[in-house]
């Protein structure tokens, strides 16, 4: 028997933690026992039926998850062998990784870096692996790190906190965006100090969301060579508005919202490039680059101190608390 958190039909309010058999499971080539999954903020709406993150019911929720191959039709990925499995349609079309239990087409399968642990691939995961894909467009742009700060948005989140670290390991300079300030400058918790800290972002390095998060003027004061946005709607219009000539925005989310009411004046007065940034559906070797970076940058315990774990259980309790921006950092999920 295998405990997943599942939503039967769009109607509900919520996912349930439930007991399933094996025979509910899709029939695919490889069946992961799921050590960790991870929750990022896509999984936060699904949980909590926030967004319609579900496209088909009954849906196992969860877009990573790393574990054990426990049967395999795969010659490549052979009973034993610990791996990751990052989207593909996980949790949307396909019964995803918050459980005990994923079984997957051995083409979305990938390998776990190097000397690099299971719960290291989770600490990072669909978050840490897009920070990777926003900061190779700004290095295939070409944006160099003596081009001008980068601005980071929703600094103290899973996407903005991995992109600061690896863009600080590329030796470029940060600013970061949050709201985890107050209208000093001061961070709003111990928490939030400790996570600055880490991140090496002193008070001049961090500029409230609230500066950014209204409609502003068309063109701005250019001050930055590229930015990571996980924010979306006006803050991606100001971030526009204030980026250099020539730089690149990366904008991979959402979380002040979808909309984009802006002007062209950014773009054909001062030619910057608006890159979307989606990691379902990367290639192998994309993947291959984005993990390649993550392990050159991040060691195995560079991480803990953005990592809060918690129980599968706890899944859906943890999902209100993201979506409340009560947590800084990454959630990792021990399923096993
Ligand atoms: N395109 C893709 O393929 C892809 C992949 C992964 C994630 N995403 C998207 O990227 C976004 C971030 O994901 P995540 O996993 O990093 O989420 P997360 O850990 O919850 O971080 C989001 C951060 O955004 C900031 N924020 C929250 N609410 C905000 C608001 N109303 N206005 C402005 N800032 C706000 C907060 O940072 P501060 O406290 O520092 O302000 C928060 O920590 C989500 O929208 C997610 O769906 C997209």
């Amino acid at each position: 028997m295998v405990k997943a958190w599942i939503s039967r039909q769009a109607s509900q309010t919520e996912a349930l933690l439930e007991t399933l058999s094996d025979a509910d499971f899709p029939k695919e080539a490889v069946v992961l026992r799921v050590q960790y999954s991870s929750l990022n903020y896509k999984d936060a709406l699904a949980l909590t039926h926030t967004a319609p993150i579900a496209r088909t019911y009954p849906m196992v929720h969860g877009i990573d998850a790393v574990g054990e191959v426990v049967a395999s039709g795969s010659l490549r990925w052979p009973v034993g062998t610990v791996c990751q499995v990052n989207d593909w349609g996980l949790g949307e079309t396909h019964w995803g990784g918050l459980a005990e239990r994923v079984v997957v087409p051995e083409q979305w399968v990938s390998p776990i870096p190097q000397g690099r642990s299971a719960r290291w691939a989770a600490a990072l995961g669909t978050a840490g692996y897009t920070a990777a894909l926003c900061v190779m467009a700004l290095q295939d742009h070409p944006v160099r790190p003596g081009d001008g700060p980068v601005l980071v948005t929703g600094v103290s989140g899973g996407v903005g906190t991995v992109s600061c670290l690896l863009l600080k390991y590329l030796g470029y300079e940060v600013v970061g965006l949050t709201g985890s300030i107050d209208a000093t400058g001061a961070p709003v918790s111990d928490s939030a100090a400790a996570h600055f800290d880490r991140l090496g972002l002193g008070a001049s390095h961090l500029i409230h969301r609230e500066s950014m998060n209204r409609p502003g003027k068309p063109l701005q004061r250019e001050q930055f060579a590229a930015v990571v946005d996980s924010v979306g709607s006006h803050t991606l219009v100001n971030a526009c508005a204030q980026t250099r000539y020539g730089g690149v925005v990366a904008a991979c989310g959402l979380a002040q919202g979808m909309d984009l009411q802006g002007s062209v004046a950014p773009f054909i007065l001062r030619g910057i490039t608006l890159r979307g940034i989606n990691c379902v559906f990367r290639s192998h070797a994309e993947r291959d680059r984005a993990w390649g970076l993550l392990a050159s940058a991040l060691g195995e315990y560079d991480l803990d101190f953005m990592v809060k774990e918690i129980r599968l259980a706890q899944a859906l309790d943890a999902a209100r608390q993201v979506l409340a921006n009560q947590l800084q950092g990454r959630v990792v999920v021990n399923c096993a």
